[in-house]
């Protein structure tokens, strides 16, 4: 059965998922995209084909039955509650915004007033689904260090710890938790609430943030302790194409979660 599909934004990962639902086989019809006012040019040429609209009335009037938010934590504060509200569910990719607690609580009572869903997908890492079922037999430790070369903290608060161009040995910026860490580095925002959420919350996950000159890229490292047993990854995620700041990965997810939507098997 065709899932009707509504995005907000219209940037790297908006268009990476786009051609990625593109080219797979899977019954998506993409009814529009909403973009900022006066921007539908650009939101043309990047997503060519799409309908574009201004509002968000506009894009509910084309019927979508999920709405993805590809775009920004403040565009998710600004149609998230409105879009639950009317009944429609909401694929989130902006999960770093879940890390202020109003917002989270605004969504969720959004969802029960529409008896909407919001949908989460893992975004740049994996393991969530490891980690979210053994929460339910029984979670004890979730540790998270990112490991960039040191150029990449540049315009963080990293600058004022560490002389991030002399450095010549891994160095931790940051030690603390997950909700923490999303506030002062909202670039690592979107891993860190994913963790925390999908697992022991925000203030038990611990997460390590580290400069290091030998760091191939950008390294997700996430070791998990439960009675269902331990885990441990090393993720090393590519740039996309289309903004090489962001992740290849997170669009694909987004994907994978809209084509789970309408495929007869979920996995
Ligand atoms: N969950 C994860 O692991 C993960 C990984 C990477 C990126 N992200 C998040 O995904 C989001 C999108 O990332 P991107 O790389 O595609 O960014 P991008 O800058 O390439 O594109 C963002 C797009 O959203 C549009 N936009 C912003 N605010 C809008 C609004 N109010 N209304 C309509 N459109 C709006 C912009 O014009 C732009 O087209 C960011 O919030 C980023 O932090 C999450």
């Amino acid at each position: 059965m065709t899932k009707k599909v509504g995005l907000i934004g219209y940037g790297g990962i908006a268009r990476d998922a786009v051609e990625a639902l593109q080219k797979s086989a899977a019954n998506i019809q993409l009814v529009g995209a909403l973009c900022e006012p006066g921007r539908t040019a650009d939101a043309r040429a990047a997503l060519p084909g799409i309908k574009i609209v201004e509002s968000l009335s506009d894009l509910l009037a084309l019927g979508p039955e999920v709405v993805a938010e590809v775009a920004s934590q403040s565009a998710l504060a600004l149609f998230g509650p409105d879009i639950l509200t009317r009944g429609t569910d909401l694929l989130v990719i902006s999960i770093g915004a879940l890390a202020e607690p109003k917002l989270l609580a605004s969504l969720k009572a959004a969802g029960h007033r529409g008896k909407s869903r919001i949908l989460l997908p893992a975004g740049a890492i994996g393991g969530v689904d490891a980690i979210a079922a053994m929460r339910l037999g029984g979670l004890h430790a979730v540790r998270y260090r990112s490991r960039k070369p040191p150029a990449a903290w540049r315009g963080t608060p990293a600058e004022k710890v560490a002389d991030l161009d002399k450095l010549t040995s891994p160095t931790v910026l940051y030690r603390g938790t997950a909700g923490e860490a999303a506030l002062l580095y909202p670039q690592n925002a979107n891993v860190a609430a994913t963790l925390g959420l999908a697992g022991l919350g925000l203030d038990a996950t611990q997460v390590e943030l580290v400069a290091d000159p030998q760091a191939p890229g950008n390294v997700h490292e996430i070791e998990v302790e439960g009675s269902a047993g331990r885990f441990a990854i090393q993720l090393q995620g590519k740039p996309s194409r289309t903004n090489p700041k962001t992740s290849a990965l997170a669009a694909l997810s987004v994907a994978r979660a809209l084509i789970n939507l309408e495929s007869a098997i979920v996995i």
